[in-house]
C-alpha cells in the first residue's frame, strides 16, 4: 500500500484522485502513466487517505464533490469517505476570487505542525503531493533561518508549501520516514536548507515543479539541436490556457517562479543562454483546461543556414501531471523503503521542470527517463 495526502484539492489533484480510483476499478488504462504498472508498487495500491485545502467552499466536503466540479460522469463512490481538510493558508489566495481560511487563523505556526503531525499518525500518511496554487516565495538556503521563521511565528516570511514540508519533516522524524512530492515551483528540492533538513528527518523530497506542457518538449528539441552542434538563436515559448492556475499566474510575483523553473532549462541544456522567452502568458476562460502552447525556436546550421521550427498544440493540462504523480506517489514509497533521504536527483531530472538539488541541472529527458529506470530497478530501455 501507497497512502497518499493530497496537498490541494484543485484541478491536478481530483484528476489524479478520479485517475487512480477509476484505474482500480478497471475503467481506465494506464495511458499517460510513464512507469504504467513496471514497478514492484502497483498503481492500484495507491490509497488516497487525506486531503487539505484552504478554498472555504472544499473545506468539510468530500473528495467525490470536489471532484464532481471537475468532472461529471461515473465518479468512483470510494471517494465519498475521504473528506477535504484545513490546511495552511498564508497568502495562497491572496488576490483570486476565492475565500479561503487556513489553520494558521486560530494558532501559531508551531502549533499548527503539532496539529497536521497527528492528523497523518492517525491517517497512517506516506507520501504527500503538493499541487497548491503556484506561490511568490523566497527560499530559505539555511536550516537555522527556516527553524527560527517557524519558531518566531513568521507568517510574512514563510509559504504553506514551506510550512508543509517542515511539518512532514518532523512528521517523518518521527514515524520513521515519509516523503514529499513537490509539483510546484516552490524550491524545496532546491533549496539547500530543505534538503538538509530533509536528510536528517526520514524524508524524501522529489521536486520542483512537475515537467508537463511545453517545457520538455522543449528541452527535448534544445538537446536534437545541441547533439548536432546547431546554434540556437532564440526561443519563444508560451502558454495561454483557462483554468485556476493560468489565473493566478496573472499575477507578476507567482509568475515569476513559473518563469524562473521553466527558464532554467535552456542554459542548462545548451550550455550558453540563448535570448529567450518563456513563461505562462495569459489566462483565457474560454480554453478551461486545454491550453494553448506555442514554440518559435531559431537556429543555426552548417554553411551559416538559418532554420526555424514552429510547433503549436492544444494540451489538456491536468491529466498531463496527475499521470506522473501516479508515478511518484510510488517511487516515493521506494525511496522510503530504501531510505534514501534528501532529495532524489534521477527521480527528479525525469519529472520535474526545476530538478533539485540546487547545484545539478536539467539534462535531455531521454537520458533522464534510462538513468530514473535504473534508478527505479528497472532495465534501462534502449540503452
Ligand atoms: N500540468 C499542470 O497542470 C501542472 C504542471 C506543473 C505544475 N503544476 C502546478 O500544480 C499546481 C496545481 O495546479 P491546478 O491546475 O490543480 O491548480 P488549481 O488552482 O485547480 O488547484 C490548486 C488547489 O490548491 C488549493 N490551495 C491553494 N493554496 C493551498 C494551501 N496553502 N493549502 C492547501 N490547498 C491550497 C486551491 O484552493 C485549489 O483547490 C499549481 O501550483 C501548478 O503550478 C501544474
Amino acid at each position: 500500500m501507497v497512502k497518499v495526502v493530497i496537498l490541494g484539492q484543485g484541478y491536478v489533484g481530483s484528476i489524479f484522485a478520479l485517475g487512480v480510483e477509476r484505474i482500480k476499478n478497471g475503467d481506465l488504462g494506464y495511458y499517460g502513466v510513464p512507469l504504467a504498472n513496471e514497478l514492484p508498487i502497483k498503481i492500484e495500491e495507491i490509497e488516497i487517505v487525506g486531503s487539505y485545502d484552504v478554498d472555504k467552499s472544499k473545506i468539510g466536503r468530500s473528495l467525490y464533490e470536489v471532484v464532481k466540479l471537475y468532472w461529471d460522469n461515473n465518479i468512483p463512490e470510494s471517494l465519498k469517505s475521504i473528506v477535504v481538510r484545513k490546511g495552511i493558508h498564508l497568502r495562497s489566495l491572496k488576490n483570486l476570487p476565492i475565500e479561503a481560511e487556513g489553520l494558521e487563523d486560530e494558532m501559531t505556526l508551531s502549533e499548527v505542525v503539532e496539529k497536521l503531525i497527528e492528523e497523518w499518525k492517525d491517517l497512517k500518511a506516506e507520501v504527500f503531493i503538493n499541487v497548491c496554487t503556484t506561490e511568490a516565495s523566497v527560499p530559505f538556503e539555511s536550516k537555522e533561518e527556516l527553524i527560527k521563521a517557524i519558531e518566531e511565528n513568521n507568517k510574512e516570511r514563510l509559504t504553506a508549501t514551506q510550512v508543509y514540508t517542515y511539518a512532514i519533516a518532523k512528521y517523518a522524524k518521527e514515524v520513521g520516514g515519509a516523503a514529499f512530492v513537490n509539483a510546484i515551483p516552490t524550491l524545496i528540492a532546491n533549496d539547500p536548507a530543505f534538503v538538509e533538513l530533509a536528510k536528517e528527518s526520514n524524508l524524501v523530497i522529489f521536486g520542483d515543479d512537475g515537467a508537463t506542457g511545453a517545457t520538455p518538449l522543449t528541452a527535448d528539441i534544445l538537446s536534437h539541436l545541441a547533439q548536432r552542434n546547431r546554434y540556437v538563436k532564440d526561443i519563444a515559448q508560451f502558454n495561454i490556457g483557462g483554468n485556476t492556475d493560468f489565473l493566478a499566474l496573472t499575477d507578476k510575483e507567482r509568475n515569476k517562479s513559473k518563469e524562473f523553473t521553466k527558464s532554467s532549462i535552456v542554459k542548462d541544456i545548451l550550455g550558453y543562454d540563448a535570448p529567450h522567452y518563456i513563461k505562462p502568458t495569459g489566462f483565457l476562460e474560454p480554453l478551461g483546461d486545454k491550453k494553448f502552447i506555442a514554440m518559435h525556436i531559431e537556429y543555426v546550421s552548417f554553411n551559416g543556414a538559418v532554420d526555424e521550427l514552429m510547433i503549436t498544440g492544444r494540451i489538456n493540462d491536468s491529466p498531463a501531471l496527475a499521470g506522473l504523480l501516479v508515478d511518484l506517489a510510488r517511487l516515493g514509497k521506494l525511496a522510503i523503503e530504501r531510505r534514501e533521504f534528501g532529495t532524489v536527483y534521477p527521480v527528479n531530472a525525469f519529472y520535474m521542470k526545476n530538478p533539485g538539488p540546487k547545484e545539478m541541472g536539467n539534462i535531455p529527458r531521454i537520458i533522464a527517463y534510462e538513468k530514473m529506470r535504473v534508478w527505479a530497478g528497472l532495465n534501462p530501455k534502449w540503452f
